[in-house]
């Protein structure tokens, strides 16, 4: 069957492919340790639910308006002036299923054929898709790895052509964990406004930063504002990944654009769950403080474990839930199956040997490391880092 050609250079989500293999294994009575998901493991906070009950009890289980419900983008609105000094109407916020149909809806409305996007790498696994699905092409842009994945701006400039179309700036970083402060922001602001490209800025892991780091939001520089999309959700700050409510909020006649796209393809976002958004966004906040603290735990002793692993470096996450230890010493030893050919090899081997998932670094733009993602028990994690130890330990070099 001919399959329609834009999709000849999509790769299905490599992430989700572990994802697979691990619920396989399971399935066969293996006792696995996934670090593989980017997913809190909290449970929703109780109010949440509550408001999606109550919202199912009084009816709210039709259709809504396709941009979400004005409750939502009010309480959005409120939201990014608050936090981030975001000045928007609520017309200018869209909600979407999940902050990932924001960002494509973006991309879609904004690229095509002939188009360029700067994506700096490491990037989350989904951003050059969805380039490609629009037609454009990705122009990655490396960071220091050594410098803790510090921001580069003599290549972001070197990357820069007349195609240029978009930035996709994410802050906190998936994967890295890196985060970066109003310094980088501010020189980010001036590189933008001596362009007319867009910036896309993704800002899901902004309430998961540890050591008190201040960051700012691109679109609270008023010299760029009109060049900015903000996109953000709910699902990593609230524990609410199967709930999909996202957002994006920028200016007008762009949300317009997005807005076509989703009322032809997603309609609106679940009405249950937008009510429960409005709940998490307005309500008590306590429950992210709560799982902040537990990840600033979680972070240390996984950051601390893979340090002491001879032959694993380590630069410390600051933000979001995930280390990217670099892997490159172990990449050309030799498994009882034989030499390795890259991280992939060796994320196999950590998986079906030693029963602990984690994702090779090539999904990301960094072919040696691998990610971790810290979004689990103590028990889990301890247990996790003596398998990846024993791994590594028993490779031949
Ligand atoms: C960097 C980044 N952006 C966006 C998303 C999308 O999250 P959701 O669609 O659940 O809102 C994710 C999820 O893993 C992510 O890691």
């Amino acid at each position: 069957m001919n399959f329609a050609r834009r999709l000849d250079k999509i790769l299905p989500s490599k992430t989700l492919s572990i994802t697979n293999r691990v619920l396989e294994m399971r399935k066969a009575g293996e006792d696995i340790i996934s670090l593989g998901a980017g997913e809190p493991d909290f449970a929703t906070p109780e109010h949440v639910k509550h408001a999606a009950i109550d919202a199912i009890n009084k009816g709210f289980t039709k259709y809504t308006v396709s941009t979400g419900i004005p409750e939502l983008k009010e309480a959005i609105a409120t939201k990014l002036k608050k936090d981030n000094n975001i000045d928007v109407n609520p017309s200018q916020v869209i909600v979407s299923c999940g902050g990932k149909f924001a960002l494509a809806a973006a991309v879609l409305a904004l690229c095509e054929e002939g188009d360029e996007v700067l994506i700096p790498s490491p990037y989350w696994v989904s951003y050059p898709e969805m380039v490609r699905l629009a037609g454009a092409k990705p122009v990655f842009v490396p960071t220091k790895a050594e410098q803790c994945f510090a921001f580069d701006f003599d290549e972001l400039q070197r990357a820069l052509t007349p195609k240029t179309k978009l930035l996709m700036f994410n802050n906190p970083v998936n994967p890295s964990g890196a985060v970066y402060d109003e310094k980088v922001t501010d020189n980010l602001a001036e590189w933008l406004k001596s362009t007319n490209i867009l910036a896309l800025t993704d800002e899901i892991y902004e309430s998961i930063i540890f050591d008190d780091i201040a960051i700012r939001s691109l679109a609270s520089y008023p010299e760029i504002k009109e060049q900015v999309i903000t996109v953000n959700g709910v699902s990593k700050t609230y524990a609410m990944t199967g709930w999909r409510i996202g957002y994006a909020a920028g200016p007008k006649k762009i949300i317009a654009q997005m807005a076509k796209i989703q009322s032809h393809t997603t309609s609106n976002p679940t009405s249950i769950s937008q009510w429960a958004a409005v709940s998490a966004i307005s309500g008590d906040q306590s429950f992210v403080t709560e799982m902040k603290a537990a990840f600033k735990k979680r972070r240390d002793f996984v950051y601390d474990r893979l340090n002491k692993m001879s032959g694993l470096t380590c630069t410390n996450g600051l933000g979001a839930f995930y280390l990217l230890p670099d892997a490159s010493y172990f990449l050309n030893q030799r498994t009882g199956k034989g030499k390795m050919k890259d991280v992939v090899e060796l994320c196999q081997y950590l998986l079906e040997e030693y029963r602990v998932a984690v994702v090779p670094g090539n999904a990301f733009g960094v072919p040696n490391h691998f990610r971790i993602s810290f979004a689990a028990s103590m028990e889990q994690l301890s247990e996790a880092m003596d398998r990846i130890q024993a791994g590594l330990h028993n490779l031949d070099s």
